[in-house]
């Protein structure tokens, strides 16, 4: 199928991205003060910026893990399904987890992905998105911290993709389809 012709325009730039990571930073500090290990789950793949930028600014002993869930259906609530593609390498029981994640949008993904890790009886589980777009919302789910609230518009860069493309762009850029 032929592309359509767009252009990117700048939505949050690198240094907003960043200055909100650092004030981010220290509240996950302050919440995680005194842990032991903080394992901090990646959700595959528009968080890998994301989570590379927060974990250098956290000062807390921490773990990195990854998680990839993909989901189906026609995008109406009860028939959404998601299904976990990679799951953890390691254990969460008795830990504390913050998950990561670069958009909430219609809000089954991060609802069920803490749904399955709560299971696993972890010490505390937290999570945080970058962007969030709660007028999408499909479920009812917030996350423990956000970095932006967006409307509807149609984002790209900082680790998310338009067809797989554009997650190198180092800001949140949206995407404007020009015919
Ligand atoms: C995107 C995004 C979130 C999810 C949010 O992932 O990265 O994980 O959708 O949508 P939701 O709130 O409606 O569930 P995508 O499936 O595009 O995969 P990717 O992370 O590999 O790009």
């Amino acid at each position: 199928m032929p592309r359509r012709p767009y252009v990117i325009e700048e939505m949050i730039s690198a240094k907003a991205i960043a200055a909100r990571i650092e004030a981010l930073c220290r509240e996950i500090q302050a919440e995680f003060e005194g842990t032991d290990k903080l394992v901090v789950v990646g959700l595959l793949r528009g968080s890998f910026v994301f989570i590379a930028d927060l974990v250098r600014e956290l000062d807390l002993p921490i773990e990195v893990d990854f998680i990839e869930a993909s989901s189906y259906g026609d995008a109406t609530e009860s028939s959404r399904e998601v299904r976990i593609l990679k799951d953890l390498r390691g254990a969460i029981e008795g830990r504390d987890v913050l998950v990561v994640e670069d958009i909430i949008d219609t809000g089954h993904t991060l609802s069920h992905v803490t749904r399955l890790l709560q299971s696993r009886n972890p010490a505390r589980l937290k999570t945080i998105a970058l962007l969030n777009k709660p007028s999408r919302r499909e479920v009812e789910f917030s996350a423990d911290w956000i970095g932006f609230d967006i409307p509807d518009e149609f984002v790209v860069g900082y680790g998310i993709d338009f067809a797989q493309r554009n997650r190198n762009l180092p800001h949140i850029g949206k995407v404007r389809f020009i015919e």
